[in-house]
């Protein structure tokens, strides 16, 4: 059956992306190059990349994963610690090897142990993003135990983002996956004052689901991601600044695989594999706000603009079905792990339009 409909937008980046390493690398890596041009690759491997020469070698290990036939350009990112050296920092974003900086506050996620245990710590490595206009792209989280779970996004904002703008008030920062009307409303807020400096990138699960999601039908490892899913009126705020044009606001999947037997067992860890239904879940999201217009802006413009690159030259095809279809569900590394994809409980009713399939 023909598609009811068709939009042709410039290539997406993905602004936020977990690869891994090894047969995981191999195995999701084709997901993505298929259908994003670039990707910002997360650094929270094991040991983490925290050196240039860490992260070019990386950089060779995607792009020997890669399918011959596929174009696919990774942008490393360097994962900060409290003793990480800025001059090697300097230097691999002055050649071309590191197009940003990562701060994972220690114990906030997963691989987050080597993360920075104060920011106060590091306010020489700030100092230096600050001059040389590296970016630093925040796990936007506080790890305090005593702090709620849900509440770990708008206490970061209040006691670590706030301090930190004020201090180096011409750091290019994103916050990333937001995930509350609280942070989406200070993103927004703070547009005017932070000249074009501030952005924040939105997952496409965050679009999707609610905490409910991870307690329907018992509990649901496969919806557990950080941060956390919040409220519904949270998720509809977050919709709502993605969905508005406001350049601020661009795509960052956090699409992070994890075999299935690490979810779904005690301490199951958090991510969600959504690379492959990604752009699907997206479409469908701006579709349903009435702004399948902007779709574009968040996906191919907003991100290069923020980030002063070209848009990509090649172009990609979405198309809505006539009717949903079953998503694709899971995946098989060459290890024999099963990776299960995002979403598992419903049908998409929009597809990338690819001129060859995987
Ligand atoms: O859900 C997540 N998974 N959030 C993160 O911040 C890390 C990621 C991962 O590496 O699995
Ligand atoms: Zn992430």
């Amino acid at each position: 059956m023909p598609p009811l409909q068709t939009l042709t937008i410039p290539k997406p980046d993905d602004w936020h992306l977990h690869l891994r390493d090894g047969a995981m690398l191999k195995a999701v890596l084709p997901y993505t190059a298929s259908h994003f041009a670039r990707a910002v690759v997360m650094p929270n491997l094991k040991p983490a990349i925290t050196t240039t020469a860490a992260a070019a070698a990386y950089r060779e290990r995607i792009r020997e994963a890669l399918p011959p036939h596929m174009t696919f350009t990774p942008l490393m990112t360097a994962y900060l610690t409290d003793t990480i050296d800025p001059d090697d920092l300097e230097r691999g974003f002055k050649e071309g090897i590191l197009f940003a900086a990562k701060l994972y506050p220690a114990g906030a996620t997963t691989n987050s142990d080597q993360g920075v245990t104060d920011i106060q710590a590091i306010s020489d490595i700030l100092d230096r993003l600050q001059k040389i206009d590296m970016p630093l792209l925040i796990h936007g989280e506080v790890a305090d135990p005593a702090v709620d779970f849900f509440d770990r996004e708008t206490v970061f904002i209040d006691r670590v983002l706030i301090p930190l703008r004020r201090n180096f008030p011409a750091l290019r920062i994103v916050m990333e996956h937001i995930t509350t009307r609280y942070a989406a409303n200070y993103i927004v807020s703070e547009a005017q004052s932070s000249h074009g400096k501030l952005a924040a990138t939105v997952t496409a699960h965050h679009m999707r689901i609610n905490r409910n999601a991870l307690f329907e039908g018992g509990l649901n490892p496969h919806h557990f991601c950080l941060p956390v899913a919040k409220r519904e009126e949270d998720r509809q705020a977050v919709i709502a600044a993605a969905t508005s044009g406001a350049p601020m606001f661009f795509a960052g999947t956090d699409s992070a695989p994890h075999p299935r037997t690490a979810k779904e067992s005690s301490h199951g860890l958090g991510g969600v594999f959504s690379a492959p239904n990604a752009l699907a879940l997206y479409a469908e999201t701006f579709e349903k706000a009435g702004s399948l217009d902007r779709l574009e802006n968040f996906l191919s413009l907003n991100g290069p603009a923020f980030y002063g690159l070209p848009v990509n030259a090649a172009s990609l095809k979405l198309e809505k079905r006539a009717a949903p279809e079953e998503p694709l569900k899971s995946i098989l590394t060459e290890e024999a792990q099963e990776v299960i994809a995002f979403p598992t409980e419903s049908r998409l009713s929009w597809r990338v339009a690819l001129k060859e399939p995987l």
